[in-house]
This record gives structure tokens, sequence and C-alpha cells, in this order.
């Protein structure tokens, strides 16, 4: 099974990737986590109904005793209340035993189980196992843990590492067509500002992708695992400029996804269409060409991700805009692209122009 290190010094770990990885599991646990024989689950109804029984039966054979704790199939699982019980429920399971945590399940499981194991005595070891195509190229890797406040999302949280990923690309063909392209606007993300070749592999081969064909799945989640576990091993707290990179797309994504109230788009749509504001004020700044920008436009299109912003307002879009937590005190900062598979960060980019590339997209 193909693995990739996240390079984080003494805090380093593997993401192992693969048609039938959690077979590895076992192993695996085996070398990175000796001593702690007791699994506190953390997943929901449907993931469990699904997958529970093969989940029980891998730590079974390891010898690992395990404990089941559903939660909210929702956004709202990542919240103080939700972690509080859990926390409350693994005090009482971890009396007399070693106990990891582990995260099955999409994004909403993996940053709830994280920020509970991060501050569960200031810190116990936790597994990711992603279930969702976002959750294997972003959410899994990088140790962003968080709960949301009723005032806003992620305002509670940790950076603390997973001691494992383990991503299953077979757990992604029961996504809902939805989701996956949802996630797809991500991974055209990390072609776009980091690695070329993903990018023309996706422009060729995703029929593949969107038909789930295994290795095409593999392929793709393991080129955008090493962007990501590179990114983070440079700049894991976001403050050398690298990880910003990763907000491509994500300062109008945001407020489109806002200006929908969160239910018009999902959080890949917006960022397609943010994705599309930001190439379009790189072109009108001439960092790339009409051609790059058209091949842009088609590929988003070509993943069934909405290329217009359709039944909101520019005022609502730019109102939301200016509430967004990325800007550095009065300036606006964007990731811009100088070409496919390369970008640049720009403060100050005048508001006109990106009216302007926002109102073309309408
Ligand atoms: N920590 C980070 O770095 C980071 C990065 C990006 C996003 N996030 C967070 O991730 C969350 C979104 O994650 P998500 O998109 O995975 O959403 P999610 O966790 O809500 O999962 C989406 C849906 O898919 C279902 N599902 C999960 N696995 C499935 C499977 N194998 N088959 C069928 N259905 C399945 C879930 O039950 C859920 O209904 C947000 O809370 C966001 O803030 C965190
Ligand atoms: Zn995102």
């Amino acid at each position: 099974m193909k693995s990739i290190k996240v390079n984080l010094g003494r805090r380093s770990y593997y993401i192992v990737i693969g048609s039938g990885a959690i077979r590895c599991l076992s192993g695996l646990l085996r070398r990175y986590l000796l001593g702690y024989d007791n699994a506190y689950v953390v997943t929901n109804a449907y993931l469990y109904k699904k997958y529970g029984s093969l989940l029980i039966n891998t730590f079974k054979a390891a010898g690992i005793g395990i404990k089941v704790r559903l939660v909210p199939d929702d956004e709202k699982a990542k919240s103080l209340a939700v972690a509080g019980s859990l926390l409350g429920d693994i005090a009482v399971f971890s009396k007399s035993r070693r106990v990891f945590i582990v995260a099955f399940g999409g994004g909403v499981i993996g940053d709830l189980a994280g920020f509970v194991a991060a501050v569960f005595r200031r810190g116990i070891p936790y597994i990711q196992i992603p279930t969702t195509l976002l959750a294997q190229v972003d959410s899994s890797i990088g140790g962003k843990t968080a709960v949301d406040l009723r005032q806003g999302k992620n305002l509670v949280g940790a950076f603390y590492q997973p001691r494992l990923v383990v991503s299953d690309t077979d757990f992604l063909k029961s996504l809902s067509l939805r989701e996956r392209r949802s996630a797809l606007a991500e991974i055209i993300k990390y072609g776009l500002i980091k690695d070329r070749s993903l990018f023309v592999y996706l422009e060729r081969s995703l029929r593949a992708v969107l038909g789930l064909k295994s290795k095409a799945l593999a392929f793709i989640v393991r080129r955008a695992s090493k962007i990501k576990a590179q990114i983070v091993s440079a700049d894991e707290r976001e403050e050398k400029g690298l990880r910003t990179s990763l907000n491509f797309g994500h300062t109008i994504g945001h407020a489109i996804e806002a200006a929908g109230g969160f239910t018009r788009y999902n959080h890949g749509e917006a960022i397609a269409l943010g994705m599309l504001v930001s190439s379009e004020i790189s072109l009108r700044l001439k960092l790339i060409t009409p051609l790059v920008f058209a091949r842009i436009e088609r590929l988003i299109g070509k993943a069934g991700l909405p290329v217009k912003i359709k039944g909101l307002k520019l005022n609502d879009i730019i109102r939301a805009h200016y509430h967004d937590k990325k800007f550095v005190g009065a300036k606006n900062r964007f990731v811009l692209l100088e070409g496919i598979g390369r970008f640049r960060v720009q403060e100050n980019v005048p508001e006109e122009l990106i009216l302007r590339a926002v109102r073309q997209r309408m």
C-alpha cells in the first residue's frame, strides 16, 4: 500500500492510501500506536450501519478493544456540547485503559474527534480514517481540529496532528455525486496552485474519476494528499504564507457560501466559483493568459461544478466578502495564479477589479 509522510519532526506521521487500505490497519496500529489497546471510535449512524462490522472486525483482529460513539450526521456535531459529551464518555472509558481516538467519517467527524483528542488530558493520540473525498484530500491531513460556535465556524480549535491517516478509497464509492463533485473542486485547486500534472490528469481522466474507477480515485487522493502533506510540513501553522495558498478560491468562495445562506451552494461549489473569480482577477492583471483561463473554466464545468453565480445579489456577496477573516488589517489578500500549478499571494487587489470579476460570473 502506498504511503505519504507528513514531515513534522517528532510529530511526523504517515497517510496510507489505496483501495482496501483499511486491511493494513492492524499492522499499522502495532507500529504507530504501540501500547494503546483501546479505541474510542467516533462516527455516525449511517456510517456505522454501512461499515460498522468491517471496522469492529478490523480492530478485533488487531486485539484492540473498541467503544463506538455515534454523533449527529450534521455540521451541528461540531459543537462544544457534543465535544463535552464525548469528553465525559472518554473520561469513563479511559479509567483503566490506554485509549486512542478514531475519527471514522467525513470532515465533521474528523474535526470534532481531533479536537476532543487534542484537549482530553491535554492530548491523547488519535487516528483519522476519512470516508469522504474531501476528508481524504483535505481535512484529515494537517492537524487543524475545531468545533463551531453560534458566532461562527471553527472558532474553537487546536493544531493537533494525528498519529496516522488511513484513506481507503473504497469508502468513496458510496458517496453521492454532489459530495464527490464538491471535493473535486479542492482537488482542482491543488492542481492549480501546485501541480500542473494533476490538473492535466483531471482534464484527461475526469470520467474515470467521476465513474469511481479505483485506480483513478487512488491516483487523485495520492497526489492531492502529497501536496497537502508538503504544504503542512513546510508551514504547519500558516505562519509562512505557504499554507495560505490553500485559500485559493476561498476568499470569494466563502462570501458566496455565506451570501447563499450556506444552502444555495455547498463548500466545493462555492469555491469553484471563487476560483473562477480569482482566475478572472489573475487574467485581468495579465498573470495568466486567456487560454489558461479557458482551460480552468472548462475543467470546472466538466466536473459538474457551477461556472455562473445564480440567485445571489452582487451586494450580498461583496458585503459577506468584507467580513472575511482572511483580511490582514484593512488590506484584502488574494491567492492568484501565475499559471497552472503556480500561485502568488497578492494584497490590496483594487476593489473595482474584484467587483468586476464577481460581476463577470453572474
Ligand atoms: N480540518 C481541516 O483542515 C478542514 C479542511 C476542510 C474542511 N473541514 C471541515 O470538514 C467538514 C466538511 O467535511 P465533509 O465534506 O467530509 O462533510 P461531512 O463530514 O459532513 O460528510 C458529508 C456527508 O457524507 C456522509 N458520508 C461520509 N462518508 C461517507 C461514505 N463513505 N459514503 C456515503 N456517505 C458518507 C456523511 O455522513 C455526511 O452526511 C466541515 O465541517 C469543514 O469545516 C476541515
Ligand atoms: Zn475548502
